[in-house]
Parts: C-alpha cells; sequence; structure tokens
C-alpha cells in the first residue's frame, strides 16, 4: 500500500523501518501524551507484528510509515484503526519525529489519509481521539477541518493514571466542503 503527495511518501510499515521507529518513538517527552512509549526494540518489534498486513479490515489498526522524498527517511508514522463492524468509521492519529516537525507533514499526511479514507474505501466519519494538554495536535486536527465532539473526564486509564480525553471527527460531507484544497494524491496498491 503506498500513497504519495507533493514532498511525501506513505506506505505500509514493515520490520525494516524497526530502527527508525524506535529512535523517535522512544522520545518520552515528544511522547508523552501517547499511551505507547517503546523501551526496547523488541517492543517495537511487536508492535509492528500486531500490525494488519491488509489496510481496510474491521477491528485492526493498519500503520503508514511517512517517508520524506528528499531524503528518503522516516520522518514518522500514521496509523487508522478500522473502528467499527459497519466498517464506515476510522479513527485516525500521527507521530513525527521531533527534527521533522513544524514543517506541515503532519498536515500533509493526514490530508492524504483522508482523502485516501473517503473517496476510496468510502468512509462516512474519521475521528482523533487527544490529550487535551497536547495543543500542538489539538492544532492539527482543526487545521485540517475537524471538529471538537467530546471532552470526556478522566475517561482513559493510560500508564496507571485517569486521563480526559478529547474526540475531535470529520464526516465525509463536511470534507467534500472543506475539500477545495485536498491533497493531490498518487495511489498505489500492492
Ligand atoms: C501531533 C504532531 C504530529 C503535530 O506535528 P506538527 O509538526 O505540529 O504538525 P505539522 O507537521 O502539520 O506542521 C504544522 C506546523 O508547521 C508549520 N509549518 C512550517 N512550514 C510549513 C509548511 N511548509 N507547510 C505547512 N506548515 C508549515 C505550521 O505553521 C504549523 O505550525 P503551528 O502548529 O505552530 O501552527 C506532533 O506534535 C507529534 O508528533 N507529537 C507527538 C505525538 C503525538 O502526540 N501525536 C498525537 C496523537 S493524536
Amino acid at each position: 500500500m503506498r500513497l504519495e503527495s507533493g514532498r511525501l511518501i506513505l506506505r505500509t510499515t514493515d520490520r525494516n523501518d524497526k530502527t527508525e521507529l524506535f529512535a523517535y518513538r522512544s522520545d518520552k517527552e515528544t511522547n508523552k501524551y501517547q499511551g505507547w512509549i517503546p523501551e526496547t526494540i523488541e517492543d517495537v518489534e511487536t508492535f509492528i507484528g500486531k500490525i494488519a498486513k491488509h489496510i481496510n479490515v474491521p477491528g485492526s489498526w493498519f500503520q503508514f510509515s511517512i517517508i520524506e522524498k528528499e531524503s528518503q527517511k522516516i520522518v514518522g508514522d500514521l496509523g487508522v484503526h478500522f473502528w467499527d463492524k459497519e466498517n464506515k468509521q476510522v479513527e485516525i492519529g500521527c507521530t513525527l519525529n521531533k527534527k521533522y516537525q513544524k514543517k506541515g507533514y503532519a498536515t500533509e499526511s493526514l490530508r492524504t489519509v483522508i482523502t485516501y479514507l473517503f473517496t476510496t474505501l468510502n468512509k462516512h466519519r474519521i475521528f482523533a481521539s487527544i490529550d487535551p494538554n497536547n495543543e500542538n495536535s489539538i492544532r492539527l486536527f482543526e487545521r485540517i477541518g475537524f471538529r471538537k465532539e467530546a471532552h470526556f473526564v478522566e475517561s482513559l486509564f493510560i500508564n496507571g493514571k485517569w486521563e480526559d480525553d478529547l474526540i475531535y471527527s470529520l464526516i465525509e460531507k463536511d470534507w467534500e466542503k472543506i475539500g477545495k484544497d485536498r491533497e493531490k494524491i498518487h495511489l498505489t496498491h500492492n
């Protein structure tokens, strides 16, 4: 599975990505709002082993590695959770290596995958679960056009603590309206 936008390639994460993935995913400060932070390279191997082999399988997580075309380096990853049994709703999340933040790569990656999910896979609703203190992530999803739907209080038990959870969502007909600046993407399936 491969998607391409102006500056980026998004392709299925595979075992060869483990070293690069570990390098930025193990950064505890940058990822302090994430539920999963690997302690060892074996944690990353286990994580990669659990990723769905194919995209669009109900109940599964699919993972893209985000590659900067210019350097051919992995700059981050983007997860897609095929959430409901009707297979019309999807949860989405993105992590960038700190070195590659603030260049618009998360916005470009998400717009690309969102376009694919709505136009090729005919999804109805895409949502994100965000820690209320994660200002970069809130700005990211608001910039793309997601609507704040809920603030759940102490609804997630993460690393031994009850945490609040914001839910942001985008439905297909709203994406249609705001899609003027939709990413131009090139798809390759395999
Ligand atoms: C959430 C996260 C992916 C957001 O990354 P980000 O770098 O802020 O977002 P983008 O890559 O889209 O970059 C947008 C920023 O780059 C700036 N920018 C600079 N050059 C740009 C360009 N050429 N094009 C677009 N934006 C550019 C924008 O102004 C914007 O800055 P702002 O947020 O201060 O307004 C990142 O903070 C992260 O990985 N955090 C750790 C993991 C995490 O918590 N993930 C959330 C899970 S839901």
